[in-house]
């Protein structure tokens, strides 16, 4: 990248921070729900924070904004120093929204001023860019953690007043073109993996061999209506779909349906960002564990794919111009809420893999504070794969892994199977 793009790119995704906060109050943006999403002010000051920790404290000339926030939004960097607790983020008042605003403008500013400079974008290219790609997962987060909160109110409030799309559906029905039929992949060894071109995060490497045994990797998206099936053939009710760890999070937490899932007077209702719908049973089905996602999939005589075959069967599509991500959708005025009949891979909601989130052959965290961004993660989480209503179209690759513990559902995460 040159610095001119870089500068660019850097000034439209911290825009589009903005942008996405710009419905919210600051009451709004104060709201910790629970202990894994954060309150859109500590998303905002954090994403600041990143810039200004990797990248301007390193200059000997940078003064920071307030030498308190080294340690109020760090999030986990032990290299850089303690943090505050993630659980309490939540009781953090001061500095106040407009306090975090003239922040991010001061970082802004320094930033665009040094990146005028060749030296200092050629010096920070790579912590610039991971800052940029960072940013975009926050505001990933900033959707995902306000949609819970909001979700907590009883009188259902609308993140924004938008109509659901329609659109996809009309043209699936007309275009006969954009097959149902299952991508099939051949017995054989196949490269995984970025090859270094373009941006890519640390986890995407070193590309390697794997061994595929011959399978078939659906080439559309599990819906609502037919996990509604899996929940009126009592899915939730039968143990033997579901992996132990699994049946023990339906008990425990008395899961009866996707998260977001309520009736109302019998009629199966959800909530999304633009308040309580009636469930659309051709969208695909989102807010589900990949317990559930795996449940589902036993009970349809399926299984998951590894992200491996995710990934070999991804290559053998496009992203579609018309993939459901979040710029797409605010372009054309629509809700942040998946859509029907999604016809690549990737948009619309993140997909659950078989995979455990491991290094790849090779793998080694790079040096340094940022060594930490991913690879202190590799244990316990699962891989998934293809982007969703909430990533920005910029930020999404087909080698691109996201991670979550097993029985996360506030992501927008749904199902594509395999057999
Ligand atoms: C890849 C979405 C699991 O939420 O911790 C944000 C993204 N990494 N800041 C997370 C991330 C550093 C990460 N996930
Ligand atoms: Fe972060």
């Amino acid at each position: 990248m040159t610095a001119n793009s870089i500068a660019d790119s850097f000034q439209s995704v911290r825009h589009f921070t903005v942008r996405l906060a710009q419905p919210l109050s600051a009451e709004d943006c104060m709201v910790q729900s629970m202990d894994d999403a954060s309150p859109t002010r500590w998303h905002l000051a954090h994403t600041t924070w990143f810039f200004e920790t990797f990248v301007l404290a390193q200059e000997s000339d940078y003064q920071p904004f307030d030498p308190q926030f080294k340690f109020l939004f760090n999030s986990y960097y032990n290299t850089v120093g303690d943090q505050y607790p993630r659980q309490r983020r939540g009781m953090i008042s001061r500095p106040g929204l407009e306090q975090i605003q003239n922040y991010r403008r001061h970082v802004d500013q320094q930033m665009i001023q040094r990146l005028q400079k060749p030296d200092f974008a050629a010096k920070h290219q790579r912590l610039i860019e991971v800052g940029i790609q960072h940013e975009q997962q926050h505001q990933e987060l900033i959707l995902t953690d306000i949609k819970h909160a909001l979700s907590c109110n009883p009188t259902w409030p609308q993140y924004h007043a938008l109509p659901l799309d329609r659109t996809a559906d009309s043209a699936a029905d007309g275009d006969s073109t954009r097959s149902k039929t299952p991508i099939n992949i051949d017995e054989g060894v196949y490269e995984i993996g970025h090859d270094t071109n373009g941006f890519a995060f640390d986890n995407e490497s070193p590309r390697h061999k794997v061994f595929l045994n011959q399978c078939a990797v659906d080439s559309v998206l599990v819906t609502c209506g037919e996990y509604l099936q899996f929940m009126n053939d009592g899915g939730y009710q039968q143990p033997q779909h579901w992996l132990s760890m699994g049946w023990s999070a339906v008990n425990q937490n008395g899961w009866q349906a996707p998260m977001y899932w309520i009736d109302v007077d019998d009629v199966p209702m959800f909530f999304t960002l633009a308040g309580l719908r009636p469930v659309d049973l051709d969208a695909p089905v989102a807010h589900v564990s990949f317990y559930e996602a795996d449940a589902f999939a036993r009970w349809a005589g399926k299984r998951l794919p590894t992200e491996f075959e995710w990934e070999i069967a991804a290559a053998q599509t496009t992203i579609d111009d018309d993939a459901p991500f979040v710029d797409w959708l605010l372009d054309r005025q629509l809700a942040i809420h998946p859509t029907r009949s999604p016809h690549g891979f990737c948009g619309s909601v993140w997909q659950w893999t078989a995979s455990n989130y491991l290094g790849y052959p090779g793998y080694k965290p790079p040096a340094g504070a940022v060594g930490e961004y991913n690879g202190k993660f590799m244990c316990d989480q699962h891989v998934l794969r293809g982007g969703s209503v909430a990533t920005h179209s910029s930020h999404i690759r087909p080698t691109y892994r996201n991670f979550f513990p097993a029985s996360t559902r506030w992501q927008f995460a749904g199902i594509r199977l395999a057999e």
